[in-house]
């Protein structure tokens, strides 16, 4: 076999055959493949697409570059969730605990954020202490005495993923959905968890920018899980604003804590409990009360017996940026749009993200808003602060809000709900 006839073969639009997938992605793997030549492969995938049996084949050739975890001696079923990541996309945080708190073992195996949406590991690293990285015995060991776990995924799974998701990120290639659900599923179905509920984000702030692209993308991720033996289930959820009143690391570690109180903004709630009923039900857990685990206190406990047991302190204070600038309503209105893409390209500006994968990012950088779309404003009053320890950075994060909200009469303006679609 030679890498260069699978490429010629994925450019002229044919059918890669199982040998071509098992043959380029170990090769791959193991740099007999070189990077220039998987990403004219990944260009090809982009451009020309993959069939059914095609997505499969690759994404059981990227679980099969490495190890599998097995959960099977948990007393728990598990359930996990995955989104397609988006700008305030804090839901993680408060969910793991909370369907621990209802009886389940919930393995996150996280991410970091790249490029203008966060990621959970960066968020939760503002906690003093918190530990992403854990051996497999100490995720075990957590997820038992707990019942869940938010950690980096180790080394040993799904390598070839990782190799390829940092090659796709700087090629121009992240956008294909073969490549998207394969990457996304080898991690899950290596991962072992029993059950999964995938949030799909369609809107300005996600990969998927339109409806159409989000079940198809939906579709296809449900359809690998499931054919692997594990209950999927997808919601299609609108990100074309960001989610709660928060986007930065810290800032959003505190809006969890206050879901976790019982308070928090509404679509988090929302959002929260939404997702914690279909991982419950996929899990078998159907009699479990996700709004009782938040109102009577056993959520909020889980959350504090997670991050203890990964070695933050949960009472610490957590970081606040240097310095902070508020941006002010131009007119007295009804703010009808604000965008989630510039609102987290603003976040990441300001020192919430990354531009490349070994920078350092803040942890009290980010944006704060104090209205969302339907909120009436007044001329002058605080629409939002930003939160940075660098403040030449701020007219930078500004250029990326220009043109980023509408303020209007409000006339005709109905709020995009929050679960578009299952
Ligand atoms: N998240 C992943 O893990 N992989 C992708 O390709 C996109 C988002």
């Amino acid at each position: 076999m030679d890498v260069i006839s699978v490429i010629r073969a994925k450019r002229d639009r044919e059918e890669l055959s199982d040998a071509q997938i098992d043959w380029v992605i170990d090769a791959y793997t193991r740099g007999t493949v070189a990077d220039e030549q998987m990403s004219a492969l990944a260009m090809a995938i982009l451009l020309n697409g993959m069939n059914r049996r095609e997505i499969a084949r690759w994404t059981a050739a990227m679980i099969a570059s490495g190890e599998r975890m097995d959960f099977s001696s948990l007393s728990r079923p598990t359930a996990d969730k995955h989104s397609t990541g988006g700008v305030g996309d804090k839901i993680t945080l408060p969910l793991a605990p909370l369907v621990a708190a209802c009886g389940a073992a919930v393995p996150q195996l996280s991410g970091r954020g790249l490029g203008h949406t966060g990621g959970t590991l960066d968020k939760l690293e503002s906690i003093p202490g918190w530990r992403a990285l854990l051996s497999n015995e100490e995720m075990l060991s957590v997820l038992d005495g707990v019942g869940s776990v938010i950690c980096a995924a180790g080394d040993g799974l799904a390598p070839a993923d990782k190799k390829l998701y940092a090659l796709r990120d700087v090629t121009g290639t992240v956008e294909a959905i073969p490549l998207i659900a394969s990457s996304i599923m080898s991690k899950k179905i290596a991962e072992g968890t029993g059950s999964l509920v995938l949030d799909v984000k369609v809107g300005t702030g996600a990969f998927m920018k339109t409806l159409d692209d989000a079940r198809e993308l939906a579709a296809t991720m449900v359809g690998l899980g499931t054919d692997s033996g594990v209950r999927t289930v997808a919601l299609l959820t609108d990100m074309s604003t960001p989610l709660g009143l928060t986007a930065g690391n810290a800032l959003e570690v505190r809006e969890s804590v206050e879901v976790l109180a019982g308070g928090g903004p509404a679509d988090v709630v929302e959002l929260t409990i939404a997702l914690a009923r279909e991982m419950l039900d996929a899990a078998g857990l159907r009699d479990a009360d996700p709004e009782k685990a938040l109102a009577d206190g056993s959520a909020m406990d889980a959350w504090r017996r997670m991050i203890a047991a990964q070695g933050g302190d949960p009472d610490a204070a957590l970081p606040v940026a240097r310095e902070r600038h508020v941006v002010t309503a131009p007119a007295s209105g009804v703010l009808t749009r604000l965008d989630a893409y510039g609102v987290g390209v603003a976040a990441w500006r300001l020192g919430a993200g990354r531009a490349r994968k070994e920078d350092p990012v803040q942890a009290g950088a980010g944006v704060e808003l104090h209205a969302k779309p339907g909120d009436r404003v007044a001329e002058g009053a605080p629409l939002m602060t930003l939160h940075t320890d660098t403040p030449e950075r701020f007219e930078y994060a500004l250029e990326s809000l220009t043109g980023a909200y509408d303020i209007g009469t409000g006339e005709g303006f109905a709020p995009s709900p929050i679960v578009l679609e299952r």
